[in-house]
């Protein structure tokens, strides 16, 4: 009888992580960080210090324009002015940017600039424009193709723009010295590996049936890439309520119940 009653409490206290373990994977949507997460623009040369609406953005900005992290300003300097002196015609004696391939890297500025979505991806940099930057966020995998096969026939001469360029003083990049111009398609062979490599690792390639971002959206049906964000948050607090093991705890805690019960009845029974 003792036994029984003693196995029972056991049975009942080794459980009580079991169930508030599957408690703690609700998020508490009251919590500030959470909106934080949801609803920010990076520290960087451009943005705005809160994602909110703007009268008018430029042409291919303009879907963002009920939640922006951009100005109208740098939305029309994104399409006509050589934004942090970067020069996509690094190429140009070659060949200059085409413009079908053109209007996606001026749909990319616009995410980069625009995008109130980015709060799960944001990681710290020490850089002279920017403090913060996009770490592999999830891009839709037929957006990467569309961009690649439009740039496939496009010159550059190296694969990765952000570690690999030379920087000239006032003047902006150049291609590094020993490099030389080839195509899009010669130098990244794949879209994944161009999306991914272009700009350092700011996007990663996922299947379409995956949470991923678009580059391209109708605003009038909303934003479909706040979906995405609030995916990803969800994951990230869960990860630290459950201290990214909780599967694992529920684990150890179902076979230390079960240890200590078959002790338990070997004891009573001596
Ligand atoms: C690319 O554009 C620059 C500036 O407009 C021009 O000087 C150059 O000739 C162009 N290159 C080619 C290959 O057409
Ligand atoms: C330039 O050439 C050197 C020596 O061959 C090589 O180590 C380096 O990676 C090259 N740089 C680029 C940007 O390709
Ligand atoms: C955007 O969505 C609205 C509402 O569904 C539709 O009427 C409109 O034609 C769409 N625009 C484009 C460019 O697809």
């Amino acid at each position: 009888m003792a036994t029984l009653k003693v196995t029972t409490l056991l049975v009942v206290v080794m459980l009580l992580p079991l169930l508030t373990n599957s408690i703690q994977v609700n998020v508490d949507y009251s919590d500030p960080r959470y909106d934080k997460m949801l609803n920010t623009c990076i520290d960087s040369k451009n943005h705005k210090v809160k994602p909110g609406p703007e009268d008018k953005l430029h042409n291919q900005c303009s879907p963002w324009k009920r939640r922006s992290c951009c100005t109208h300003q740098t939305t029309h300097d994104a399409h006509h002015t050589k934004m942090y002196n970067f020069d996509w015609n690094h190429c140009s004696q070659k060949k200059n940017l085409s413009d079908k391939c053109r209007r996606h890297f001026i749909q990319d500025l616009c995410f980069y600039e625009c995008s109130p979505n980015m709060g799960p991806w944001t990681v710290k940099v020490n850089n002279k424009f920017r403090k913060e930057r996009f770490y592999k966020v999830p891009l839709c995998a037929s957006d990467c193709t569309t961009w690649f096969e439009d740039c496939a026939e496009d010159m550059t001469c190296t694969d990765n723009w952000v570690q690999n360029m030379e920087w000239v003083p006032g003047l902006g990049n150049r291609c590094p010295g020993n490099s030389s111009c080839h195509t899009f398609a010669e130098i990244y062979r794949t879209s994944k590996n161009f999306c991914e490599t272009v700009w350092d690792h700011s996007w990663e390639v996922k299947d379409d049936n995956q949470h991923c971002m678009r580059l391209w959206f109708n605003s009038s049906i909303g934003n479909p890439n706040d979906a995405v964000a609030r995916w990803k948050t969800v994951q990230i607090f869960q990860a630290m309520k459950g201290g990214g093991g909780s599967r694992s705890v529920t684990w150890s805690s179902w076979l230390s119940a079960v240890v200590v019960v078959a002790m338990t009845n070997i004891f009573a029974r001596l």
